[in-house]
């Protein structure tokens, strides 16, 4: 059976400094996840987990994303580690000399493949990832951010290496595949709070749904979607928000990217600036890595 190495595992949690926050009493945790592979950090190796073990000994991974997609770069890493084939269809012009996601991503034996900013948007069509998987040789397909059932099972296992109660677990939403793993896992008397990276992404509510019906999964948790950090949008960012980043993370040893975990921890230190915890709760944040 392929396995992906891992560093720290299970990963700690950590609290954080209580002067880190507004002083309101709330009492922040994070789950460093980030720390189980340099490579596959975070969400990714939750989410590859399962998807590696269901390929077959010949297999070709085709996947697809944008030019700073971290799930494309860990799924490299992972068929180096793990020793079968990767091919991923990358949205807009593959630019010389390659970004340094690409460029690692390329070094690991990635085929990198262009697809036009049009076709790209077929990328939720089965009939067209077929077409593709096809022309490409591959076996399987992963898709967009590597959510499906298998990533679902693989999140599912981030709070059941979790024993403390927490009334709030808060974590990063880009296809929402996480989100959905952890509302299938938490406990009743727990929320589960998912903070949009995405501008207008209201669509996401609807496609957790979807991703926890396909994976078989009940919402066990209470939880919403925070639709205002996004920034400006996906991978935009504001220098209040860069400023922000680097002071909590001198001051924490936490490190963040502004893509997902500096707009995640920003939001939760907004949230309890706004009193939207009761004083006395206990709020999980859940650390999914990225690339620094
Ligand atoms: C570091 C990081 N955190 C969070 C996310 C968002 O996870 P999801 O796509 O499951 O919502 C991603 C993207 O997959 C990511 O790369």
């Amino acid at each position: 059976m392929r396995l992906l190495p891992q560093k720290k595992f299970p990963s700690p949690i950590e609290r954080l400094e209580g002067s880190l926050f507004p002083n309101v009493g709330v009492d922040v945790w994070v789950k460093r996840d980030d720390l189980i592979n340099p490579d596959v950090s975070g969400n990714k190796w939750r989410k590859l987990k399962y998807n590696i073990e269901a390929l077959s000994p010949k297999a070709h991974v085709l996947t697809l994303g944008g030019p700073y997609s971290n799930h494309v770069r860990a799924v490299a890493a992972a068929g180096k580690y793990c020793g079968f084939e990767t091919s991923a269809l990358i949205r807009g012009e593959l630019v010389e000399p390659l970004n340094s996601v690409l460029a690692f991503a390329a070094a690991q034996g990635m085929k990198l493949l262009p697809v036009s900013r049009e076709d790209y948007r077929n990328r939720h069509d089965a009939e067209w990832l077929e077409a593709m998987r096809k022309e490409t040789g591959a076996t399987d397909v992963w898709p967009e951010g590597g959510s499906n059932a298998l990533a679902v099972k693989g999140c599912k296992e981030i709070l059941a290496e979790v024993e403390q109660h927490f009334d709030a677990v808060c974590v990063p939403v880009g296809t929402g595949g996480t989100l959905a793993g952890l509302i299938a896992s938490g406990r009743q008397n727990t929320s589960v709070v998912g903070v949009s990276v995405l501008k207008g992404g209201e669509f996401l509510i609807d496609d957790v749904r979807r991703l926890l019906a396909d994976a078989g999964e009940v919402e066990l948790s209470r939880w919403s979607i925070e639709l205002d950090y996004h920034c400006g949008g996906y991978a935009k960012s504001t220098g209040e928000l860069h400023a922000w980043m680097v002071d909590f993370s001198m001051r924490s040893g936490v490190p963040l990217e502004p893509v997902y975990s500096g707009k995640l921890f920003y939001a939760v230190y907004d949230m309890i600036a706004k009193r939207k915890f009761s004083a006395g709760s206990r709020v999980l944040i859940v650390h999914t890595g990225g690339v620094y």
